[in-house]
C-alpha cells in the first residue's frame, strides 16, 4: 500500500476466496479489479460477490489491449484469460468500465536477474507493443473511479504508451538510462521455455508466455486514452527507465 493515504484501510485476501472478497467489499462502493491468475474459471465466486453488492458497485476492470472483440478465440492463452474475464463480468450483469492495458513497463523487472549477471538479456522474441507506464494505468483507473459518472460509455479504453517498441529497442533504452551497453538476444521458443522453467516459473505460465511471444500480433497502434483519462500524455518507456534506473544498477559516470 505504498503511497496510499493514511485513511486507507488495507484488507488482505485471496481473490479466489469468496468469503475474503465479501469481507473486503464491506462498505465499499467502487472497485478496481485486476485478475492476475492464468485461468478465469476460479473467478466465478468473486464475480458472484461483486454482482450481489447492493447498491451496485462502480467497477473498473483492468484487461489487456490485445483482446480482439472480433475473435471468439484470442491470439494466445494470456489474452484468452482476459477475454474470458471480460465475458464473465458482462455475463453477470456487471458493467465494468474496461481499461485494456498494453504491455506494462514494469515487466522489465523480469530482466533484473540477467542484468545482474551481464549486458545481454535473452528471451523469446516478442511482439512490438506500445509499452505503457503502469503509473499511467493506475492514474487512469483512479480518474475513472473518482469520476465514473463521466464514463457512461464504459470503454473499452485502450491504455498505451506513446510509441511501439520491440524487445531490442526497449533493452537499448534501458541501457541508455543505466549507462550500460545492453543487448537483446532472441531465443528460440523451446530454449526460452526451458530457461523459464529453470528459473522456477510454473509450467502453464511458461507455456502461456512463450505461446504469447510466438502468436501475439504487434500492437497496431498507440492511443490517446491515457491523456483522455488523466489529462496528460502517456509517459515514455525511456522516462520509466530513467525513473527506475537505481533499481537495476546504473553505472555512475
Ligand atoms: N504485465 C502486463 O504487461 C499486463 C498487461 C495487461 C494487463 N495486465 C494485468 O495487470 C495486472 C497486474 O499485472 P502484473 O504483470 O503486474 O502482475 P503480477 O506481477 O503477476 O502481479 C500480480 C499481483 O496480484 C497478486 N495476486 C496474485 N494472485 C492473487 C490472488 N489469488 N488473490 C489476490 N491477489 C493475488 C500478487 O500478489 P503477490 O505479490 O502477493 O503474489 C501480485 O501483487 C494483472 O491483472 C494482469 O493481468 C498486465
Amino acid at each position: 500500500m505504498a503511497g496510499a493515504p493514511p485513511e486507507a484501510e488495507p484488507v488482505a485476501g485471496d481473490l479466489t476466496d469468496p468469503v475474503a472478497v465479501r469481507r473486503a467489499l464491506d462498505g465499499v462502493d467502487a472497485v478496481f479489479l485486476i485478475w492476475p491468475l492464468p485461468d478465469a474459471a476460479p473467478a466465478h465466486g468473486l464475480i458472484a460477490e461483486l454482482a450481489a453488492a447492493a447498491p451496485p458497485l462502480v467497477l473498473v476492470h483492468l484487461s489487456a489491449a490485445a483482446v480482439d472483440d472480433a475473435s471468439a478465440r484470442q491470439s494466445d492463452p494470456v489474452v484468452q484469460v482476459h477475454a474470458d474475464m471480460e465475458a464473465l463480468l458482462h455475463g453477470a450483469g456487471l458493467r465494468p468500465v474496461m481499461l485494456r492495458s498494453d504491455t506494462l513497463a514494469s515487466n522489465t523487472r523480469e530482466w533484473k536477474r540477467q542484468l545482474a549477471a551481464g549486458e545481454v538479456v535473452s528471451g523469446p522474441e516478442t511482439a512490438r507493443t506500445a509499452v505503457v507506464d503502469e503509473r499511467d494505468v493506475a492514474e487512469a483507473a483512479v480518474a475513472v473511479l473518482l469520476a465514473h459518472h463521466a464514463h457512461r460509455d464504459h470503454g473499452p479504453y485502450v491504455l498505451t504508451g506513446p510509441e511501439v517498441l520491440g524487445r531490442a529497442e526497449q533493452i537499448a533504452q534501458l541501457g541508455a538510462a543505466l549507462r550500460r551497453d545492453l543487448r537483446f538476444q532472441a531465443l528460440p521458443a523451446p530454449l526460452a521455455r526451458a530457461r523459464m522453467l529453470a528459473d522456477g516459473l510454473p509450467e502453464p505460465l511458461a507455456h502461456a508466455l512463450v505461446a504469447a511471444s510466438e502468436r501475439r500480433p504487434d500492437s497496431p497502434r498507440v492511443t490517446h486514452h491515457v491523456r483522455r483519462l488523466t489529462g496528460h500524455p502517456a509517459g515514455t518507456f525511456a522516462r520509466w527507465a530513467a525513473d527506475h534506473a537505481a533499481e537495476f544498477g546504473r553505472r555512475e559516470p
